[in-house]
């Protein structure tokens, strides 16, 4: 399977824990004011972890329009025309960790707890096993704790803990966490060899 036919199952409907139900699909670049908005809804050390400055409505549409999806994947979820999770899937598309993608997740603070991490997480893995990717992995601090149990849950394990690496915006150090999933079955292993 490739991306676009991984693709094509969307827009596809996620029926959360306590009902609520809200449509999954690839960030699109006329998203780029309601994106923008749902990054207005976290709160700063939140978004420590993306690159962008994304609290900047000109940087998300700047980003918004010069998507690609193959190497950056926005997978959002929609509830009433406004968007409350997003997980992203990152694929370096060459060099040394080519097999590896690199998966991040936000939910908006008012859907948390209703299993919408989970399942986008999961929903994202299987899209990088279409792709062809052999494993994920996921980035932490430390006191992440919600964050490390939901990728615990989808089958992550940690990989590296380093103690007191990385710094937050008031410069306090805190572990640097490295989570990773293979998505080889045993039969590809064996044929690998
Ligand atoms: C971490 C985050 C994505 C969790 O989103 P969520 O939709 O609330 O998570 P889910 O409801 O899918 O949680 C699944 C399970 O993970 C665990 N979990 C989630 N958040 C938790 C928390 N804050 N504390 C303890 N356990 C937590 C629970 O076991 C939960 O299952 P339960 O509700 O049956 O107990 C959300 O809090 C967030 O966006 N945080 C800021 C960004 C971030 O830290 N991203 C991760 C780095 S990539």
């Amino acid at each position: 399977m490739s991306l676009e036919s991984a693709l094509d199952e969307y827009p596809k409907e996620l029926k959360l824990r306590d009902g609520l139900t809200c449509e999954a699909r690839p960030l699109d670049p006329g998203d780029h004011a309601a994106f923008h908005r749902f990054f207005t809804s976290l709160n700063a050390p939140e978004l420590l972890y993306i690159k962008h400055r994304v609290t900047e409505p000109e940087v998300v549409r700047a980003w918004c329009a010069s998507l690609d999806l193959g190497r950056n994947l926005p997978l959002l979820a929609w509830s009433d025309d406004a968007i409350i999770g997003v997980c992203t899937l990152h694929q370096s598309l060459g060099g040394w960790k080519r097999h590896i993608g690199r998966v991040s997740v936000h939910v908006h603070p008012k859907f948390r707890g209703r299993g919408l991490a989970q399942a986008l997480v999961g929903e994202t893995v299987e899209i990088a096993r279409a792709c062809g990717l052999e494993k994920v992995e996921a980035e932490f601090i430390g006191t992440q704790e919600g964050a490390l149990k939901v990728f615990g849950l989808i089958g992550f394990s940690e990989l590296v803990r380093l103690p007191d690496y990385v710094k937050d915006m008031q410069a306090i150090t805190h572990d640097y966490v490295l989570m990773g999933l293979d998505l080889l079955t045993d039969d590809e292993y064996a044929g690998a060899g």
